[in-house]
């Protein structure tokens, strides 16, 4: 059988960085997020006995190597699941540009959790479904819910306490937007993977990231529920260069920051002196994500064009993952 999903990409407001048990993807920390409408990925899958091995597309490529091998072995979960040997044909689409820190693995493992699964013909409910794309890669489990989401980092070692749950619907705030400045188009060096393991294993800071994100999350939690967006845009800034505070300091250090980023870091708090109410967060790449309200919007697009050499895409809080009915083969 073959079967198509669309899921949203997610930016977290309280991240995710860390893994406890790197095989099973739980984290050590808990994060929440909100899910974007404007970065969509688009996901066909269908298995077949006479393919020798997965073959997978993404955006008109041919996946090779390193990367194949990711998407056969989170494919394997779900052969597992349904007792099948059948290799898959995967073709996926992304609406905007991948690997270029806008969170492509998050909306891609989450749609292609729906898809394939579906295909596969199991009927996996939306709490199975997050704990599936976990297993791809972290932030995918988020992204099976729309609105604000929370991934529950859980205490079980098998792993089947630790997924994503929905803190609202994207129509209890629809007024927030997150407008993503794209400072560069080239892939990133360090894979957010490598770069949080390095971090646990080596940065001094990460104990205070752990013992502080748990205090992040209950004010994450009240500012979403009261819609407070001046709490909001606080905690996740704050939150946010504290991660970086813990990349900064691994050995090697690792910095995603370009000097296009850090412009735009200082861009956002002038303008915020001056009466603009906008905050920034990044994730493990250059780009800056700046989230601002709705009356806002047109003030703080068009204050970010004029720093020139940027491209920015605007969205705002999105939907679940769901099934679509037009295949992409
Ligand atoms: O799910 P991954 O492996 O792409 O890790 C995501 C890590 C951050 O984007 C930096 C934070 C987050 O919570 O999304």
């Amino acid at each position: 059988m073959k079967a198509s999903a669309s899921a949203n990409s997610n930016i977290a407001l309280v991240k995710y960085w860390g893994k406890r048990d790197a095989k099973l993807f739980l984290p050590h920390n808990g994060s929440i997020s909100i899910t974007l409408d404007g970065l969509n990925t688009h996901t066909t899958c269908a298995f077949s006995d006479k393919l020798a091995g997965d073959k997978v597309d993404i955006d008109g490529k041919a996946v090779q190597g390193a990367e194949l091998k990711q998407a056969s072995a989170f494919l394997d979960i779900i052969r597992g699941m349904a007792k099948t040997k059948a290799r898959a044909r995967v073709v996926s689409k992304n609406n905007f540009p991948a690997a270029a820190g806008l969170a492509s693995s998050a909306s891609g493992f989450a749609a292609l959790a729906l898809a394939a699964g579906k295909a596969a013909g199991l009927n996996l409910d939306q709490k199975q479904l997050s704990l599936l794309a976990r297993r791809g890669s972290g932030s995918a489990c988020r992204s099976i819910y729309g609105g604000f989401v929370e991934w529950q980092k859980g205490s079980k070692s098998d792993g089947s306490d630790s997924h994503a749950i929905q803190l609202a619907k994207p129509t209890h705030w629809p007024e927030i937007r997150v407008i993503a400045a794209i400072t560069s188009r080239q892939a990133k060096k360090i894979k957010s993977r490598a770069g949080m393991a390095q971090t646990v294993s080596t940065s001094p800071f990460y104990p205070a990231w752990k013992a502080t994100v748990e205090q992040d999350l209950d004010g994450m939690r009240q500012a979403v529920m009261a819609k407070n967006f001046r709490m909001l845009g606080q905690i996740a800034e704050h939150n946010c260069l504290k991660m970086f505070g813990t990349m900064i300091t691994t050995k090697p250090a690792i910095l995603y920051w370009s000097p296009k980023s850090v412009e735009i870091l200082h861009a956002v708090m002038g303008w915020r002196e001056e009466g603009l109410e906008c905050y920034f967060t990044c994730d493990a790449g250059p780009q800056v994500k700046v989230l601002c309200l709705a009356r806002d919007e047109k003030e703080t697009s068009q204050r970010l064009l004029a720093l020139q050499d940027i491209e920015i895409i605007v969205s705002r809080p999105g939907g679940d993952a769901h099934t679509v009915s037009r295949h992409l083969f």
